[in-house]
């Protein structure tokens, strides 16, 4: 016997009329997507949902890449179509389409959303096939495209910098870190405690007590000999924007704007001594911190690397097509 106090029973119709009405404003950021489920393009939010059954969901079982389209040209899509294709493999994850497949997609989602300024994001999963954490139970990988809106810091972010903490969240690491997948719990508790604290960014600590990366960005620091330094690849995701950054500041090594560059592991105090502090990412490009916790960083104002890096990756996103997709007709 049904209680009256039970959720009702939909029709078809009624759970999709429930579906389209429900308040989500959030989603009218949500500009196109592909899904592998119907093999089609959608631009509905109301449509962009995935099976519950596929092991993305429960399980975290996927791995996922986030790009940048700007002026429809997708910056960096070659670095992040390869690292997509690593991660794949690391978990043994057969990927859903060759690459080139799943590059056409995304510019076909690009296109759909109507909008040449946006972010792209690729997941593929274990696909649907049950609710075990058993891998071999999916029949078929899955691949989701979305396209949305792009959110990047305020100008005066730039200006005036941004506050970093130093976060007690274990962070992943090693081959866990270093693979971009779809299990985010450390990174969400990572980016809690940053909220919480009142900071704009947190970084975690590795194992060693090694500076290691913020929730989904790369940091870098200068040191008072001028060097830029960036913790070693091991216990970090590889970013995009820090390897560009990286290259970028190799040229400014050699026009003389910076002493050398260096990856190695840094430490709490050589964050508390740095002149400069930096992340990097993919909506952020490069980001000046100026504060860490209430404590200013160097002089507390936004560094002359910092500057020049942004200024450079900027002209290198506007300017060097080579790094980018062709632009969309
Ligand atoms: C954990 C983590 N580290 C670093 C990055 C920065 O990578 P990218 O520069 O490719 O955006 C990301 C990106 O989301 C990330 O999730």
């Amino acid at each position: 016997m049904p209680h009256a106090t039970d959720p009702p029973r939909l029709t078809d119709q009624e759970a999709i009329e429930r579906l389209k009405a429900l308040d989500r404003p959030w989603a009218d950021d949500y500009l196109a997507m592909y899904s592998s489920w119907w093999q089609g393009i959608i631009t509905d939010p109301w449509l962009m949902t995935v099976p519950l059954d596929d092991h993305l969901v429960h399980r975290g079982d996927g791995v996922f890449e986030v790009s940048k389209c700007l002026g429809g040209r997708i910056y960096q899509f070659q670095r992040h179509l390869d690292r997509l294709a690593g991660s794949a493999q690391a978990v043994h994850l057969e990927l859903p389409e060759t690459l080139e497949r799943i590059r056409d997609i995304a510019l076909a989602v690009v296109a759909a959303g109507g909008e040449p300024d946006c972010m792209v994001r690729i997941y593929c999963s274990r696909g649907p096939g049950g609710f075990t954490t058993n891998p071999f139970e999916c029949p078929r990988p899955g691949l989701y495209v979305q396209v949305g809106r792009l959110h990047p810091p305020a100008p005066e972010a730039y200006e005036r910098g941004v506050t970093l903490g130093v976060s007690q969240v274990p962070v992943k690491s090693g081959f866990f870190a270093s693979v971009k997948c779809c299990n985010y719990l450390p990174n969400v508790l990572l980016k809690r405690e940053a909220v919480i604290n009142g900071w704009d960014f947190a970084l975690g600590l590795d194992e060693s007590g090694g500076l290691a990366e913020g929730s989904t960005e790369n940091f870098g620091l200068v040191d008072h000999q001028g060097n830029l330094r960036l913790p070693p690849p091991g216990n970090i995701l590889e970013g995009t924007t820090a390897r560009r950054a990286v290259e970028l500041a190799q040229e400014m090594v050699a026009d003389g704007q910076l002493a050398g560059v260096q990856r190695r592991r840094l430490s709490i105090q050589d964050l508390e001594s740095a002149a400069e502090v930096m992340l990097f990412g993919t909506t952020l490009d490069v980001l000046p911190a100026t504060r860490l916790d209430q404590r200013p960083i160097g002089d507390g104002q936004v560094g002359p690397v910092a500057r020049e890096l942004l200024a450079r990756m900027r002209r290198d996103i506007r300017d060097n097509h080579a790094m980018s997709t062709p632009a969309l007709a």
